[in-house]
């Protein structure tokens, strides 16, 4: 397929205009090579990694691709204190324990990090060709460093103001993300989710900034591929339909709740760590919607979830754990990641084609 935007596809060195979404904790290595193998951009989502796991994550993506592979981090400043707020979570949340059937809230290490000097060094010794942030830009020191050896910057914007923002800040290419979108919500211009969907944010963008633009947040087949490009988007970044790929790892009780969910069973919520995020709603959704004006600086709080989300995961029983995943999430299909980049390709073909006729 020949793409009459080329400008994704040549700035990223790849042949369908599809990334596929950096899912901290769900994109295995395994995953972002099948999908780079089959000519769409594998991603590795870097964000709770140590240095050693990202160096191990890379190192194994690359020897498993041929092409490219993109790896993302998280652009936020790390919170200095938190205001009490860890404490009165603690009170609320043992109610919650309680309910899971666990007789405390255990010990737990902060595993989302925040981009630093610390995995700068390590970053650049690896040469990805490909870096892409989420909540904002690191410092304007580290995006030189990066860029003077070739890396192409990509971020996520939430809304015009936050595309140019990026533009102005280095990133080559904007991702527009849509209030459909599974997982966190790129949005840091702003404390409050922004609310506006991938059919709105995505012309608007491509009119705001001369970078390519890349529609992201509902988009699940081709058809979506097709109206993403008809709106001026160069290419599209999909998370949840790359979760049902069999090279996703993704808990046998989340994938149970994935089958069972519909377009409406999932809810934007800051329970899980602070900030907006989408997932299918269940128990452990609905039991925080009542404190989520009053939550410890993001991402504190994922330090006394993530435990919920594992005990669910061991024990089979989705009702605590964090099923992050978007509106489209009954659209998508299993199978092998490789076979799904063709379909989508082929699918995005079929529909462009169609509407033409
Ligand atoms: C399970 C899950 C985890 C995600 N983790 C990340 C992440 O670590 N970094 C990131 O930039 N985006 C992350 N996202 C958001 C995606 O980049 C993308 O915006 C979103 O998946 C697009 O919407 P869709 O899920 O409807 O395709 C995640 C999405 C999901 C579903």
């Amino acid at each position: 397929m020949i793409w009459a935007d080329r400008r994704l596809c040549d700035l990223l060195g790849i042949e369908h205009p599809i990334i596929q979404a950096p899912m901290s904790g769900s994109a295995t290595p395994t995953l972002a090579a099948a999908v780079s193998n089959a000519g769409a951009l594998g991603s590795l989502g870097c964000a709770e990694m140590s240095v050693e796991e990202f160096r191990a994550a890379f190192a194994e993506a690359r020897a498993l691709a041929n092409g490219p592979i993109n790896v993302n981090f998280f652009a936020h400043i790390s919170p200095r204190a938190d205001g009490g707020g860890l404490a009165r979570a603690r009170d609320f949340l043992k109610p919650i324990y309680a309910e899971a059937g666990l007789l405390e809230i255990p010990p737990w290490p902060q595993t989302i990090r925040a981009f630093d000097a610390t995995i700068l060094g390590p970053l650049l010794e690896a040469k990805p060709q490909i870096v892409s942030f989420h909540f904002g830009l690191p410092s304007p020191q580290a995006i030189r460093a990066l860029k003077a050896q070739g890396a192409v910057i990509l971020s996520t914007a939430t809304t015009t103001a936050e595309a140019r923002d990026l533009e102005a800040r280095g990133a080559d290419a904007v991702i527009a993300q849509g209030w459909e979108a599974g997982g966190h919500q790129g949005r840091y211009l702003s404390d409050q989710p922004a609310q506006i969907g991938t059919l709105v944010l995505v012309p608007q963008v491509v009119d705001a900034v001369q970078v390519p633009v890349i529609a992201a947040g509902g988009i699940a087949d081709g058809r979506g591929i097709a109206a993403a490009l008809a709106l001026g988007a160069s290419g599209v970044q999909m998370g949840t339909a790359f979760l049902w790929t069999d090279e996703a790892k993704v808990a046998p009780a989340r994938r149970e709740a994935m089958r069972r969910a519909g377009a409406g069973d999932t809810a934007m919520t800051k329970g899980f760590t602070g900030r907006p995020a989408r997932a299918i709603v269940n128990r452990f959704v609905e039991a925080m919607a009542p404190h989520e004006d009053d939550l410890p600086p993001f991402p504190l709080l994922d330090g006394l979830t993530l435990p919920l989300d594992i005990a669910g995961a061991t024990a089979g029983a989705p009702d605590y754990m964090g099923l992050l995943a978007g509106q489209s999430v009954a659209r998508n299909r299993q199978g092998g990641a490789a076979e799904l980049v063709e379909t989508l390709a082929a699918e995005t073909a079929a529909a462009i084609g169609g509407v033409a006729a």
